[in-house]
């Protein structure tokens, strides 16, 4: 008996365990919504939108680029931005520029440096309804995606403009 007993206590605790490994295990809010693993062909040729500079920090330079469903719908105004609309935000570390100092004579010029990340944002309003429609995609400078985890703050975030259909940049002209 005291060996069932014991039996059952472990075979109690290894699903215990396994409970704990299991992502499924977690509830709702905890279960990751879906985002964008693999970088939309093509990104690095679209259509300027505008560019953005971070201070702080980040000392970031970005440029925001759009597809042509993007483009259209930026030009035009169209809120909310319809499915296959795909937005990019490549990220640069912004580095003074010394040649370009040199030739005006004083310290002015700030260019992209390294690649630190690429940013999307792809709309499929079924794919995506958890995050208002929106796919969020964030991949390092070798090119790789990041967890879960790191994506969860982007739709947070982003969900703050919903005037704007959760997208910050406006079409520079
Ligand atoms: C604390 C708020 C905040 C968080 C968190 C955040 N963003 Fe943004 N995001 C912004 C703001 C503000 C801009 C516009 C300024 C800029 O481009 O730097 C922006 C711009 C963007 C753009 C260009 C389109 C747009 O909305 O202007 C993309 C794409 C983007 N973010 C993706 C992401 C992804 C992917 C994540 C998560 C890894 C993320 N963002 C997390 C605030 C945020």
């Amino acid at each position: 008996m005291r060996r069932i007993a014991s039996l059952l206590i472990s075979v109690a605790t290894m699903t215990g365990v396994a409970a704990l490994m299991s992502p499924a295990s977690g509830n709702a809010d905890e279960a990751a919504a879906p985002y964008v693993t693999e970088k939309p062909a093509g990104y690095r040729d679209w259509k300027w939108i505008a560019s953005a500079h971070e201070e702080g920090k980040l000392n970031s330079l970005g440029a925001v680029l759009g597809n042509p469903v993007a483009v259209k719908a930026f030009r035009a105004g169209t809120i909310p931005f319809p499915d296959g609309t795909i937005i990019a935000a490549l990220h640069y570390q912004a580095v003074s520029s010394e040649e370009n100092d040199k030739i005006f004579g004083q310290k002015q010029s700030i260019v992209p440096g390294s690649p630190t990340n690429v940013q999307f944002m792809v709309k499929d309003s079924k794919k995506y309804a958890a995050t208002g429609g929106w796919g969020f995609g964030h991949f390092n400078a070798d090119g790789k995606p990041v967890d879960a985890a790191f994506m969860k703050p982007c739709f947070a975030c982003h969900a703050q403009f919903k005037a704007h259909d959760l997208v910050f940049t406006q079409y520079a002209p």
